[in-house]
């Protein structure tokens, strides 16, 4: 049989997989000026290493003030000193932008009696936001936030709230992500994990694989025939 034949759930990573990350950055991009990709770059990479590296010394935050946090640095990596820009560019997290294929993705899956999730680093706050602005909300059977377990993916605690909330064993969820070291995580925990490698990265040297690699959302409706 094959390892999709038996998915009860589809259960998404929210930032870089359904919203992207770099849409708060392309909205003020003229008023961020020449160092706008080199600021976007260090946010991301600053939230997930302080993400990861608090869960490691004991020290959690939830993901809005990780999120600040990182912005900090990477706007004084980046020398920009503006109170005001670093109040829009945390506004606009908020309200981060879906991927195209985003909504529509996840709204065939619900019509096609799958149960959808989201599993997210993000702070309930900030995933509400993002899931309201999208409108997402009335397609998604839970949405569930490391808040409630404060400690950070790839912990497999992160991943045993998806078969908590869900009541499903972990190979009947396809795990969705574009981050590959959350793609791991998932997999070695135990869930079919489709990577979505827009960006054509190599595979890490990390335990756990995916069953499938996809370009887009729209490929997990081909994968589980819907
Ligand atoms: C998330 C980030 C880490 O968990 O992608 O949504």
């Amino acid at each position: 049989m094959s390892s999709l034949q038996d998915i009860q759930a589809c259960v998404f990573d929210a930032y870089g997989t359904l919203f992207d990350v770099s849409s708060p950055m392309q909205r003020r991009r003229a008023k961020i000026g020449p160092e706008a990709d080199k600021l976007n770059t260090l946010w991301r990479q600053k939230q997930l290493e302080y993400s990861g590296l608090r869960s490691l010394m004991g020290a959690h935050a939830d993901f809005w003030q990780v999120t600040a946090e990182a912005l900090d640095y990477a706007m004084a990596a980046c020398n920009l000193k503006s109170p005001a820009l670093r109040a829009e560019l945390m506004e606009l997290y908020l309200a981060i932008l879906p991927y195209a294929e985003t909504v529509e993705t996840v709204t065939k899956l619900k019509a096609a009696k799958k149960r959808t999730a989201i599993l997210s680093n993000g702070s309930l706050t900030m995933l509400t936001s993002a899931v309201n602005h999208s409108r997402l909300t009335p397609h998604l059977d839970a949405v569930l936030t490391v808040d409630d377990i404060g400690i950070y993916k790839p912990h497999p605690r992160v991943y045993q709230m998806a078969v908590d909330r869900l009541d499903v064993q972990p190979e009947q969820v396809l795990f969705v992500s574009s981050n590959a070291w959350d793609v791991a995580g998932a997999a070695h925990f135990g869930f079919q994990v489709a990577w979505c490698n827009r960006m054509g990265n190599p595979p890490e040297k990390l335990p756990g694989k995916p069953v499938a690699e996809i370009k887009s959302l729209d490929e997990v409706l081909g994968l589980l025939g819907v």
